[in-house]
């Protein structure tokens, strides 16, 4: 694990963070305001160095959305982001440029994430040519991150079309490591992969981490491959966090009602335990995040809501062992 460079704060801290877009076409004249989409309302979490927080939820719930906003490729609405405990909104250019040099993404989709006319030396070695890595150096660097995620330097020459998915994850692997980054932003980056294959992957990122002293924050709407990677995971729903807390006591002892149901639609290996669930499962469509309910987010799904849940917001609170995030006002 690399040095700790601000103490032990946590290396980056998302602060009430919202992302909102104009929905359809701009009303510039008109007396009815725009609507916006609330991708993300209001969403706090950390990330230690060397840790795994994985950020959960379903389809359209703001987890990309959050992603981008840290990565820069979406500008945030309101809230703040800090680096090493530096405000991103305060620093200069050349700091904010380090800033985004430590943090890297593996999306999804490494067909359309690797150019299919560079050989994979060419594209691993595009972030060192940009950071004026020397060009003798960039062999030797390229080979050594072939390596590290377990492809053969021989195969430097290869043009992505000749390599399996998995490889191809590798090879977007190795080129968010080229420039040594602190963070790791993975956006379903097993999701598109055989079962496996993601096995394999997974195995991967957890290998480097460990080697690297890498964080990550490993966005998926898979529980069952989260479950074998975070340490700790940051439910959301609707734009908004509604709960947050170790991946192992989670995991056994959901507390947040749309927790509960996001880990019972988890298939069970044993049938008979399988049919033997009692949780009820999710029924109803996610509430479009342009007219979101008023009161509590989960309210129109919700197994247990009471009237109070449809007026009042829960603001998210720490459970009494202060280990947890939640935010339920029967919870
Ligand atoms: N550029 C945009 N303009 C307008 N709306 C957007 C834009 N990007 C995302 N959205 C909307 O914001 C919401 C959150 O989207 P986001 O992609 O962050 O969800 P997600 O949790 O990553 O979903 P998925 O699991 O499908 O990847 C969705 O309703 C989406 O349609
Ligand atoms: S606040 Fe009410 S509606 Fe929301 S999750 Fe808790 S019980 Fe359900
Ligand atoms: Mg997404």
């Amino acid at each position: 694990m690399s040095a700790t460079r601000n103490g032990n704060g946590p290396l980056l801290r998302v602060e009430e963070l919202k992302v909102h877009f104009p929905a359809g076409q701009k009303r510039l004249f008109a007396r009815e305001p725009q609507q916006v989409v609330k991708a993300v309302d209001g969403v706090s979490f950390h990330v230690h160095e060397g840790e795994t927080l994985a950020i959960v939820g379903e389809s359209g719930c703001g987890k990309s959305t959050t992603g981008n906003a840290i990565l820069g490729l979406e500008p945030a609405t309101e809230g703040r982001i800090f680096f090493r405990g530096r405000d991103l909104t305060e620093m200069n250019a050349k700091e904010r440029a380090a800033m985004w040099r430590n943090l890297q993404v593996v999306f999804q989709d490494p067909v359309s994430a690797l150019d299919p006319k560079r050989t994979i030396a060419q594209s691993i070695a595009e972030p060192l040519a940009i950071h004026n890595v020397p060009a003798r150096e960039r062999k030797a660097r390229v080979d050594e991150l072939l390596e590290q995620v377990g492809l053969n330097p021989g195969q430097r020459d290869r043009y992505p079309n000749e390599l399996s998915g998995g490889q191809r994850q590798r090879v977007v692997i190795a080129r968010a490591l080229a420039l040594k980054p602190d963070v790791i932003i993975c956006d379903e980056a097993v999701s598109a992969l055989d079962v496996s294959i993601q096995s394999q992957i997974l195995n991967l990122l957890m290998r480097l981490q460990r080697e690297l002293g890498l964080a990550y924050i490993f966005i998926s709407h898979d529980l069952s491959v989260v479950r074998h990677i975070a340490d700790r995971v940051v439910v959301m729903y609707l734009g908004t966090v509604v709960e947050e807390g170790p991946a192992t006591t989670l995991f056994a002892d959901p507390r947040h009602p749309y927790t509960e149901a996001l880990l019972a639609a988890i298939p069970l290996a044993d049938p008979v335990a399988e049919r033997a669930k009692t949780v009820q499962l999710l029924e109803g469509d996610l509430p479009s995040p342009l007219n979101p309910p008023k009161g509590c987010p989960f309210v129109t799904r919700c197994p247990i809501a009471e009237s109070r849940c449809a007026e009042e917001r829960p603001l998210a609170r720490r459970t009494d062992d202060g280990t947890r995030r939640l935010a339920c006002f029967l919870r």
